[in-house]
């Protein structure tokens, strides 16, 4: 990385994420940059601007009409048309949806748009889930793309609202690498002036307050915030390595040769009438790569598939059914033979009480139409009932708040050995999805939470536990 002579100005936001800031700053100074902030009011209620004007040896800019800074009314135009790129980090909503529709009503903004077209604009959004995937966060985000600016995707993970899934502002080291690849390209190339910022206004950044005690207990923190920058860099590597090894040692592990499997998959119809019927978005594909990769690992495996359109793995017996009813009936007919069963389906909980023979015409009901539903049969609860002491069983727990709680009371109440939670507060993560973040929580094991990885490599850990269990 090499900033050596470039002069970026790091716009910061009202967001959680504004605590990178500092860190961002330092990092661009460390390779050579010369580094302008300018901030949201917002943004000073989540990072102190004294702490960016220690580390960047400038004032900060966050108000529009600060009379220290006008040099003749057009500190903006001097101050964006000297740097070499412009990078706002974090990026709010509010601040996209300006920059999107040229509203100039803050010191960023303006800056943000006197932007000369020979330096790039790079926006790292960083915000809640929703607030990011709403549809007018997205229509502002291809805007200001098809405007010219680079969009640096937020990430996947844990959230300030106590959720997890996109919006996390990426890592100190993506940002770096989407500005220095942004400054490397052949549009942007251009000869950069003298000074940062005219003569005349230089003089009013020359006086910069140095209160060491206080600068230490700033660089004490940011020391701090790079190193847990670092440890979670070396976590997320030695998780990758982990990931990688496991892939690669599958096909010659045969790590479960000679057992029986049972997998059930998919979602469960259950009919209202002859044409309708109660179902879910289950894709199966979680079901399906459990049975591709027991088979790779050896094992004689019998796949009971709700209705899906995926094609049977190689090796792998497949038995269709289309109700609840049937999926138990088929399960439970053959389960005592099995060494172990994972049930991946997801069936309906409820089913019509009794189901019309032929169609329902509209005439025949008034406007309102009384369904009557009864419970269908757990069937993993069932065979928790009734599972031999070699046997060894695994369900899923779909689950939206207390993750661990209720996973750990469907493991005792469906006295299942092994209960793998997915999270629906984990966007893409289910369902459709050919990835999935899931923890394993087992009886007699620690939880095991691993990051998201496609569904294979979850089938590949989920059967290694099993395989440790058997
Ligand atoms: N399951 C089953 N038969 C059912 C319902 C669920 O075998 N009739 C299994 C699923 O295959 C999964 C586990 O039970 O392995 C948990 O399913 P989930 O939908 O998360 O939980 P429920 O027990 O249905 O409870 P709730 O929907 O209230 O969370």
């Amino acid at each position: 990385m090499n900033f050596s002579g470039k002069r970026i100005i790091l716009g910061v936001c009202g967001s959680i994420a504004a605590y990178k800031a500092p860190l961002l700053a330092r990092e661009i100074i460390k390779y050579g940059g010369e580094v302008r902030v300018v901030m949201t009011r917002a943004a000073t209620k989540f990072v102190a601007p004294l702490t960016l004007q220690n580390l960047t040896k400038a004032p900060i800019i966050i108000e529009m009409f600060d009379s220290s800074i006008q040099s003749g009314g057009s500190w903006h135009i001097h101050l964006a048309r000297e740097c070499d790129a412009m990078i706002i980090a974090p990026t709010s909503a509010a601040t996209l949806s300006r920059i999107a529709t040229g509203l100039c009503d803050t010191a960023l903004i303006t800056t943000a748009l006197s932007l000369p077209q020979s330096a790039p604009l790079l926006l790292a959004p960083a915000m809640d889930s929703e607030m990011w995937l709403h549809p007018a966060t997205q229509r502002n985000a291809a805007q200001v793309q098809s405007d010219g600016a680079i969009v640096i995707s937020p990430s996947d993970g844990d959230l300030a609202s106590g959720f997890s899934g996109i919006g996390r502002l990426p890592d100190i080291d993506v940002l770096l690498a989407a500005l220095s690849e942004a400054l490397n390209l052949p549009k942007y190339q251009y000869k950069t002036p003298e000074t940062f910022i005219s003569d005349d206004s230089e003089n009013r950044f020359a006086e910069t307050s140095t209160r060491p005690l206080q600068e230490t207990i700033e660089n004490d923190k940011l020391n701090a915030e790079l190193a847990f920058v670092e440890i979670k860099r070396e976590y997320s590597a030695a998780q990758a390595e982990r990931a990688h090894k496991t892939k690669n040692t599958t096909i010659e592990a045969d790590f479960l040769k000679g057992k029986k499997i049972i997998i059930t998959a998919g979602p469960t119809y259950e009919k209202i009438d002859d044409v309708r019927f109660i179902g879910n978005f289950s894709s199966g594909k979680m079901g399906f790569a459990l049975a591709e990769v027991a088979s790779n690992a050896g094992a004689n495996v019998t796949l009971i598939a709700g209705p899906v359109q995926l094609s049977t793995p190689q090796g792998v017996r497949r038995i269709d059914v289309t109700s609840a009813a049937e999926m138990y009936a088929a399960v439970s007919y053959q389960f005592s033979q099995y060494d172990c069963a994972v049930f991946a389906a997801a069936v309906a909980d409820f089913t019509p009480v009794n189901p019309t023979i032929g169609k329902i015409k509209k005439e025949s009901i008034s406007n309102e139409f009384d369904l009557r539903l009864e419970q269908t049969r757990d069937i993993l609860a069932e065979m928790g009932k009734c599972k031999a002491a070699h046997q060894i069983i695994a369900g899923f727990a779909l689950e939206s708040e207390n993750e661990i709680n209720n996973g750990r009371k469907k493991l005792a109440a469906k006295n299942a050995d092994l209960i793998i939670i997915n999270s629906v507060n984990k966007h893409g993560s289910v369902f459709q999805s050919d990835e999935n973040t899931i923890t394993i929580i087992s009886q007699s094991k620690p939880d095991r939470p691993l990051p998201r990885m496609s569904k294979k490599e979850c089938a590949m850990e989920i059967l290694r536990s099993i395989a440790e269990l058997l």
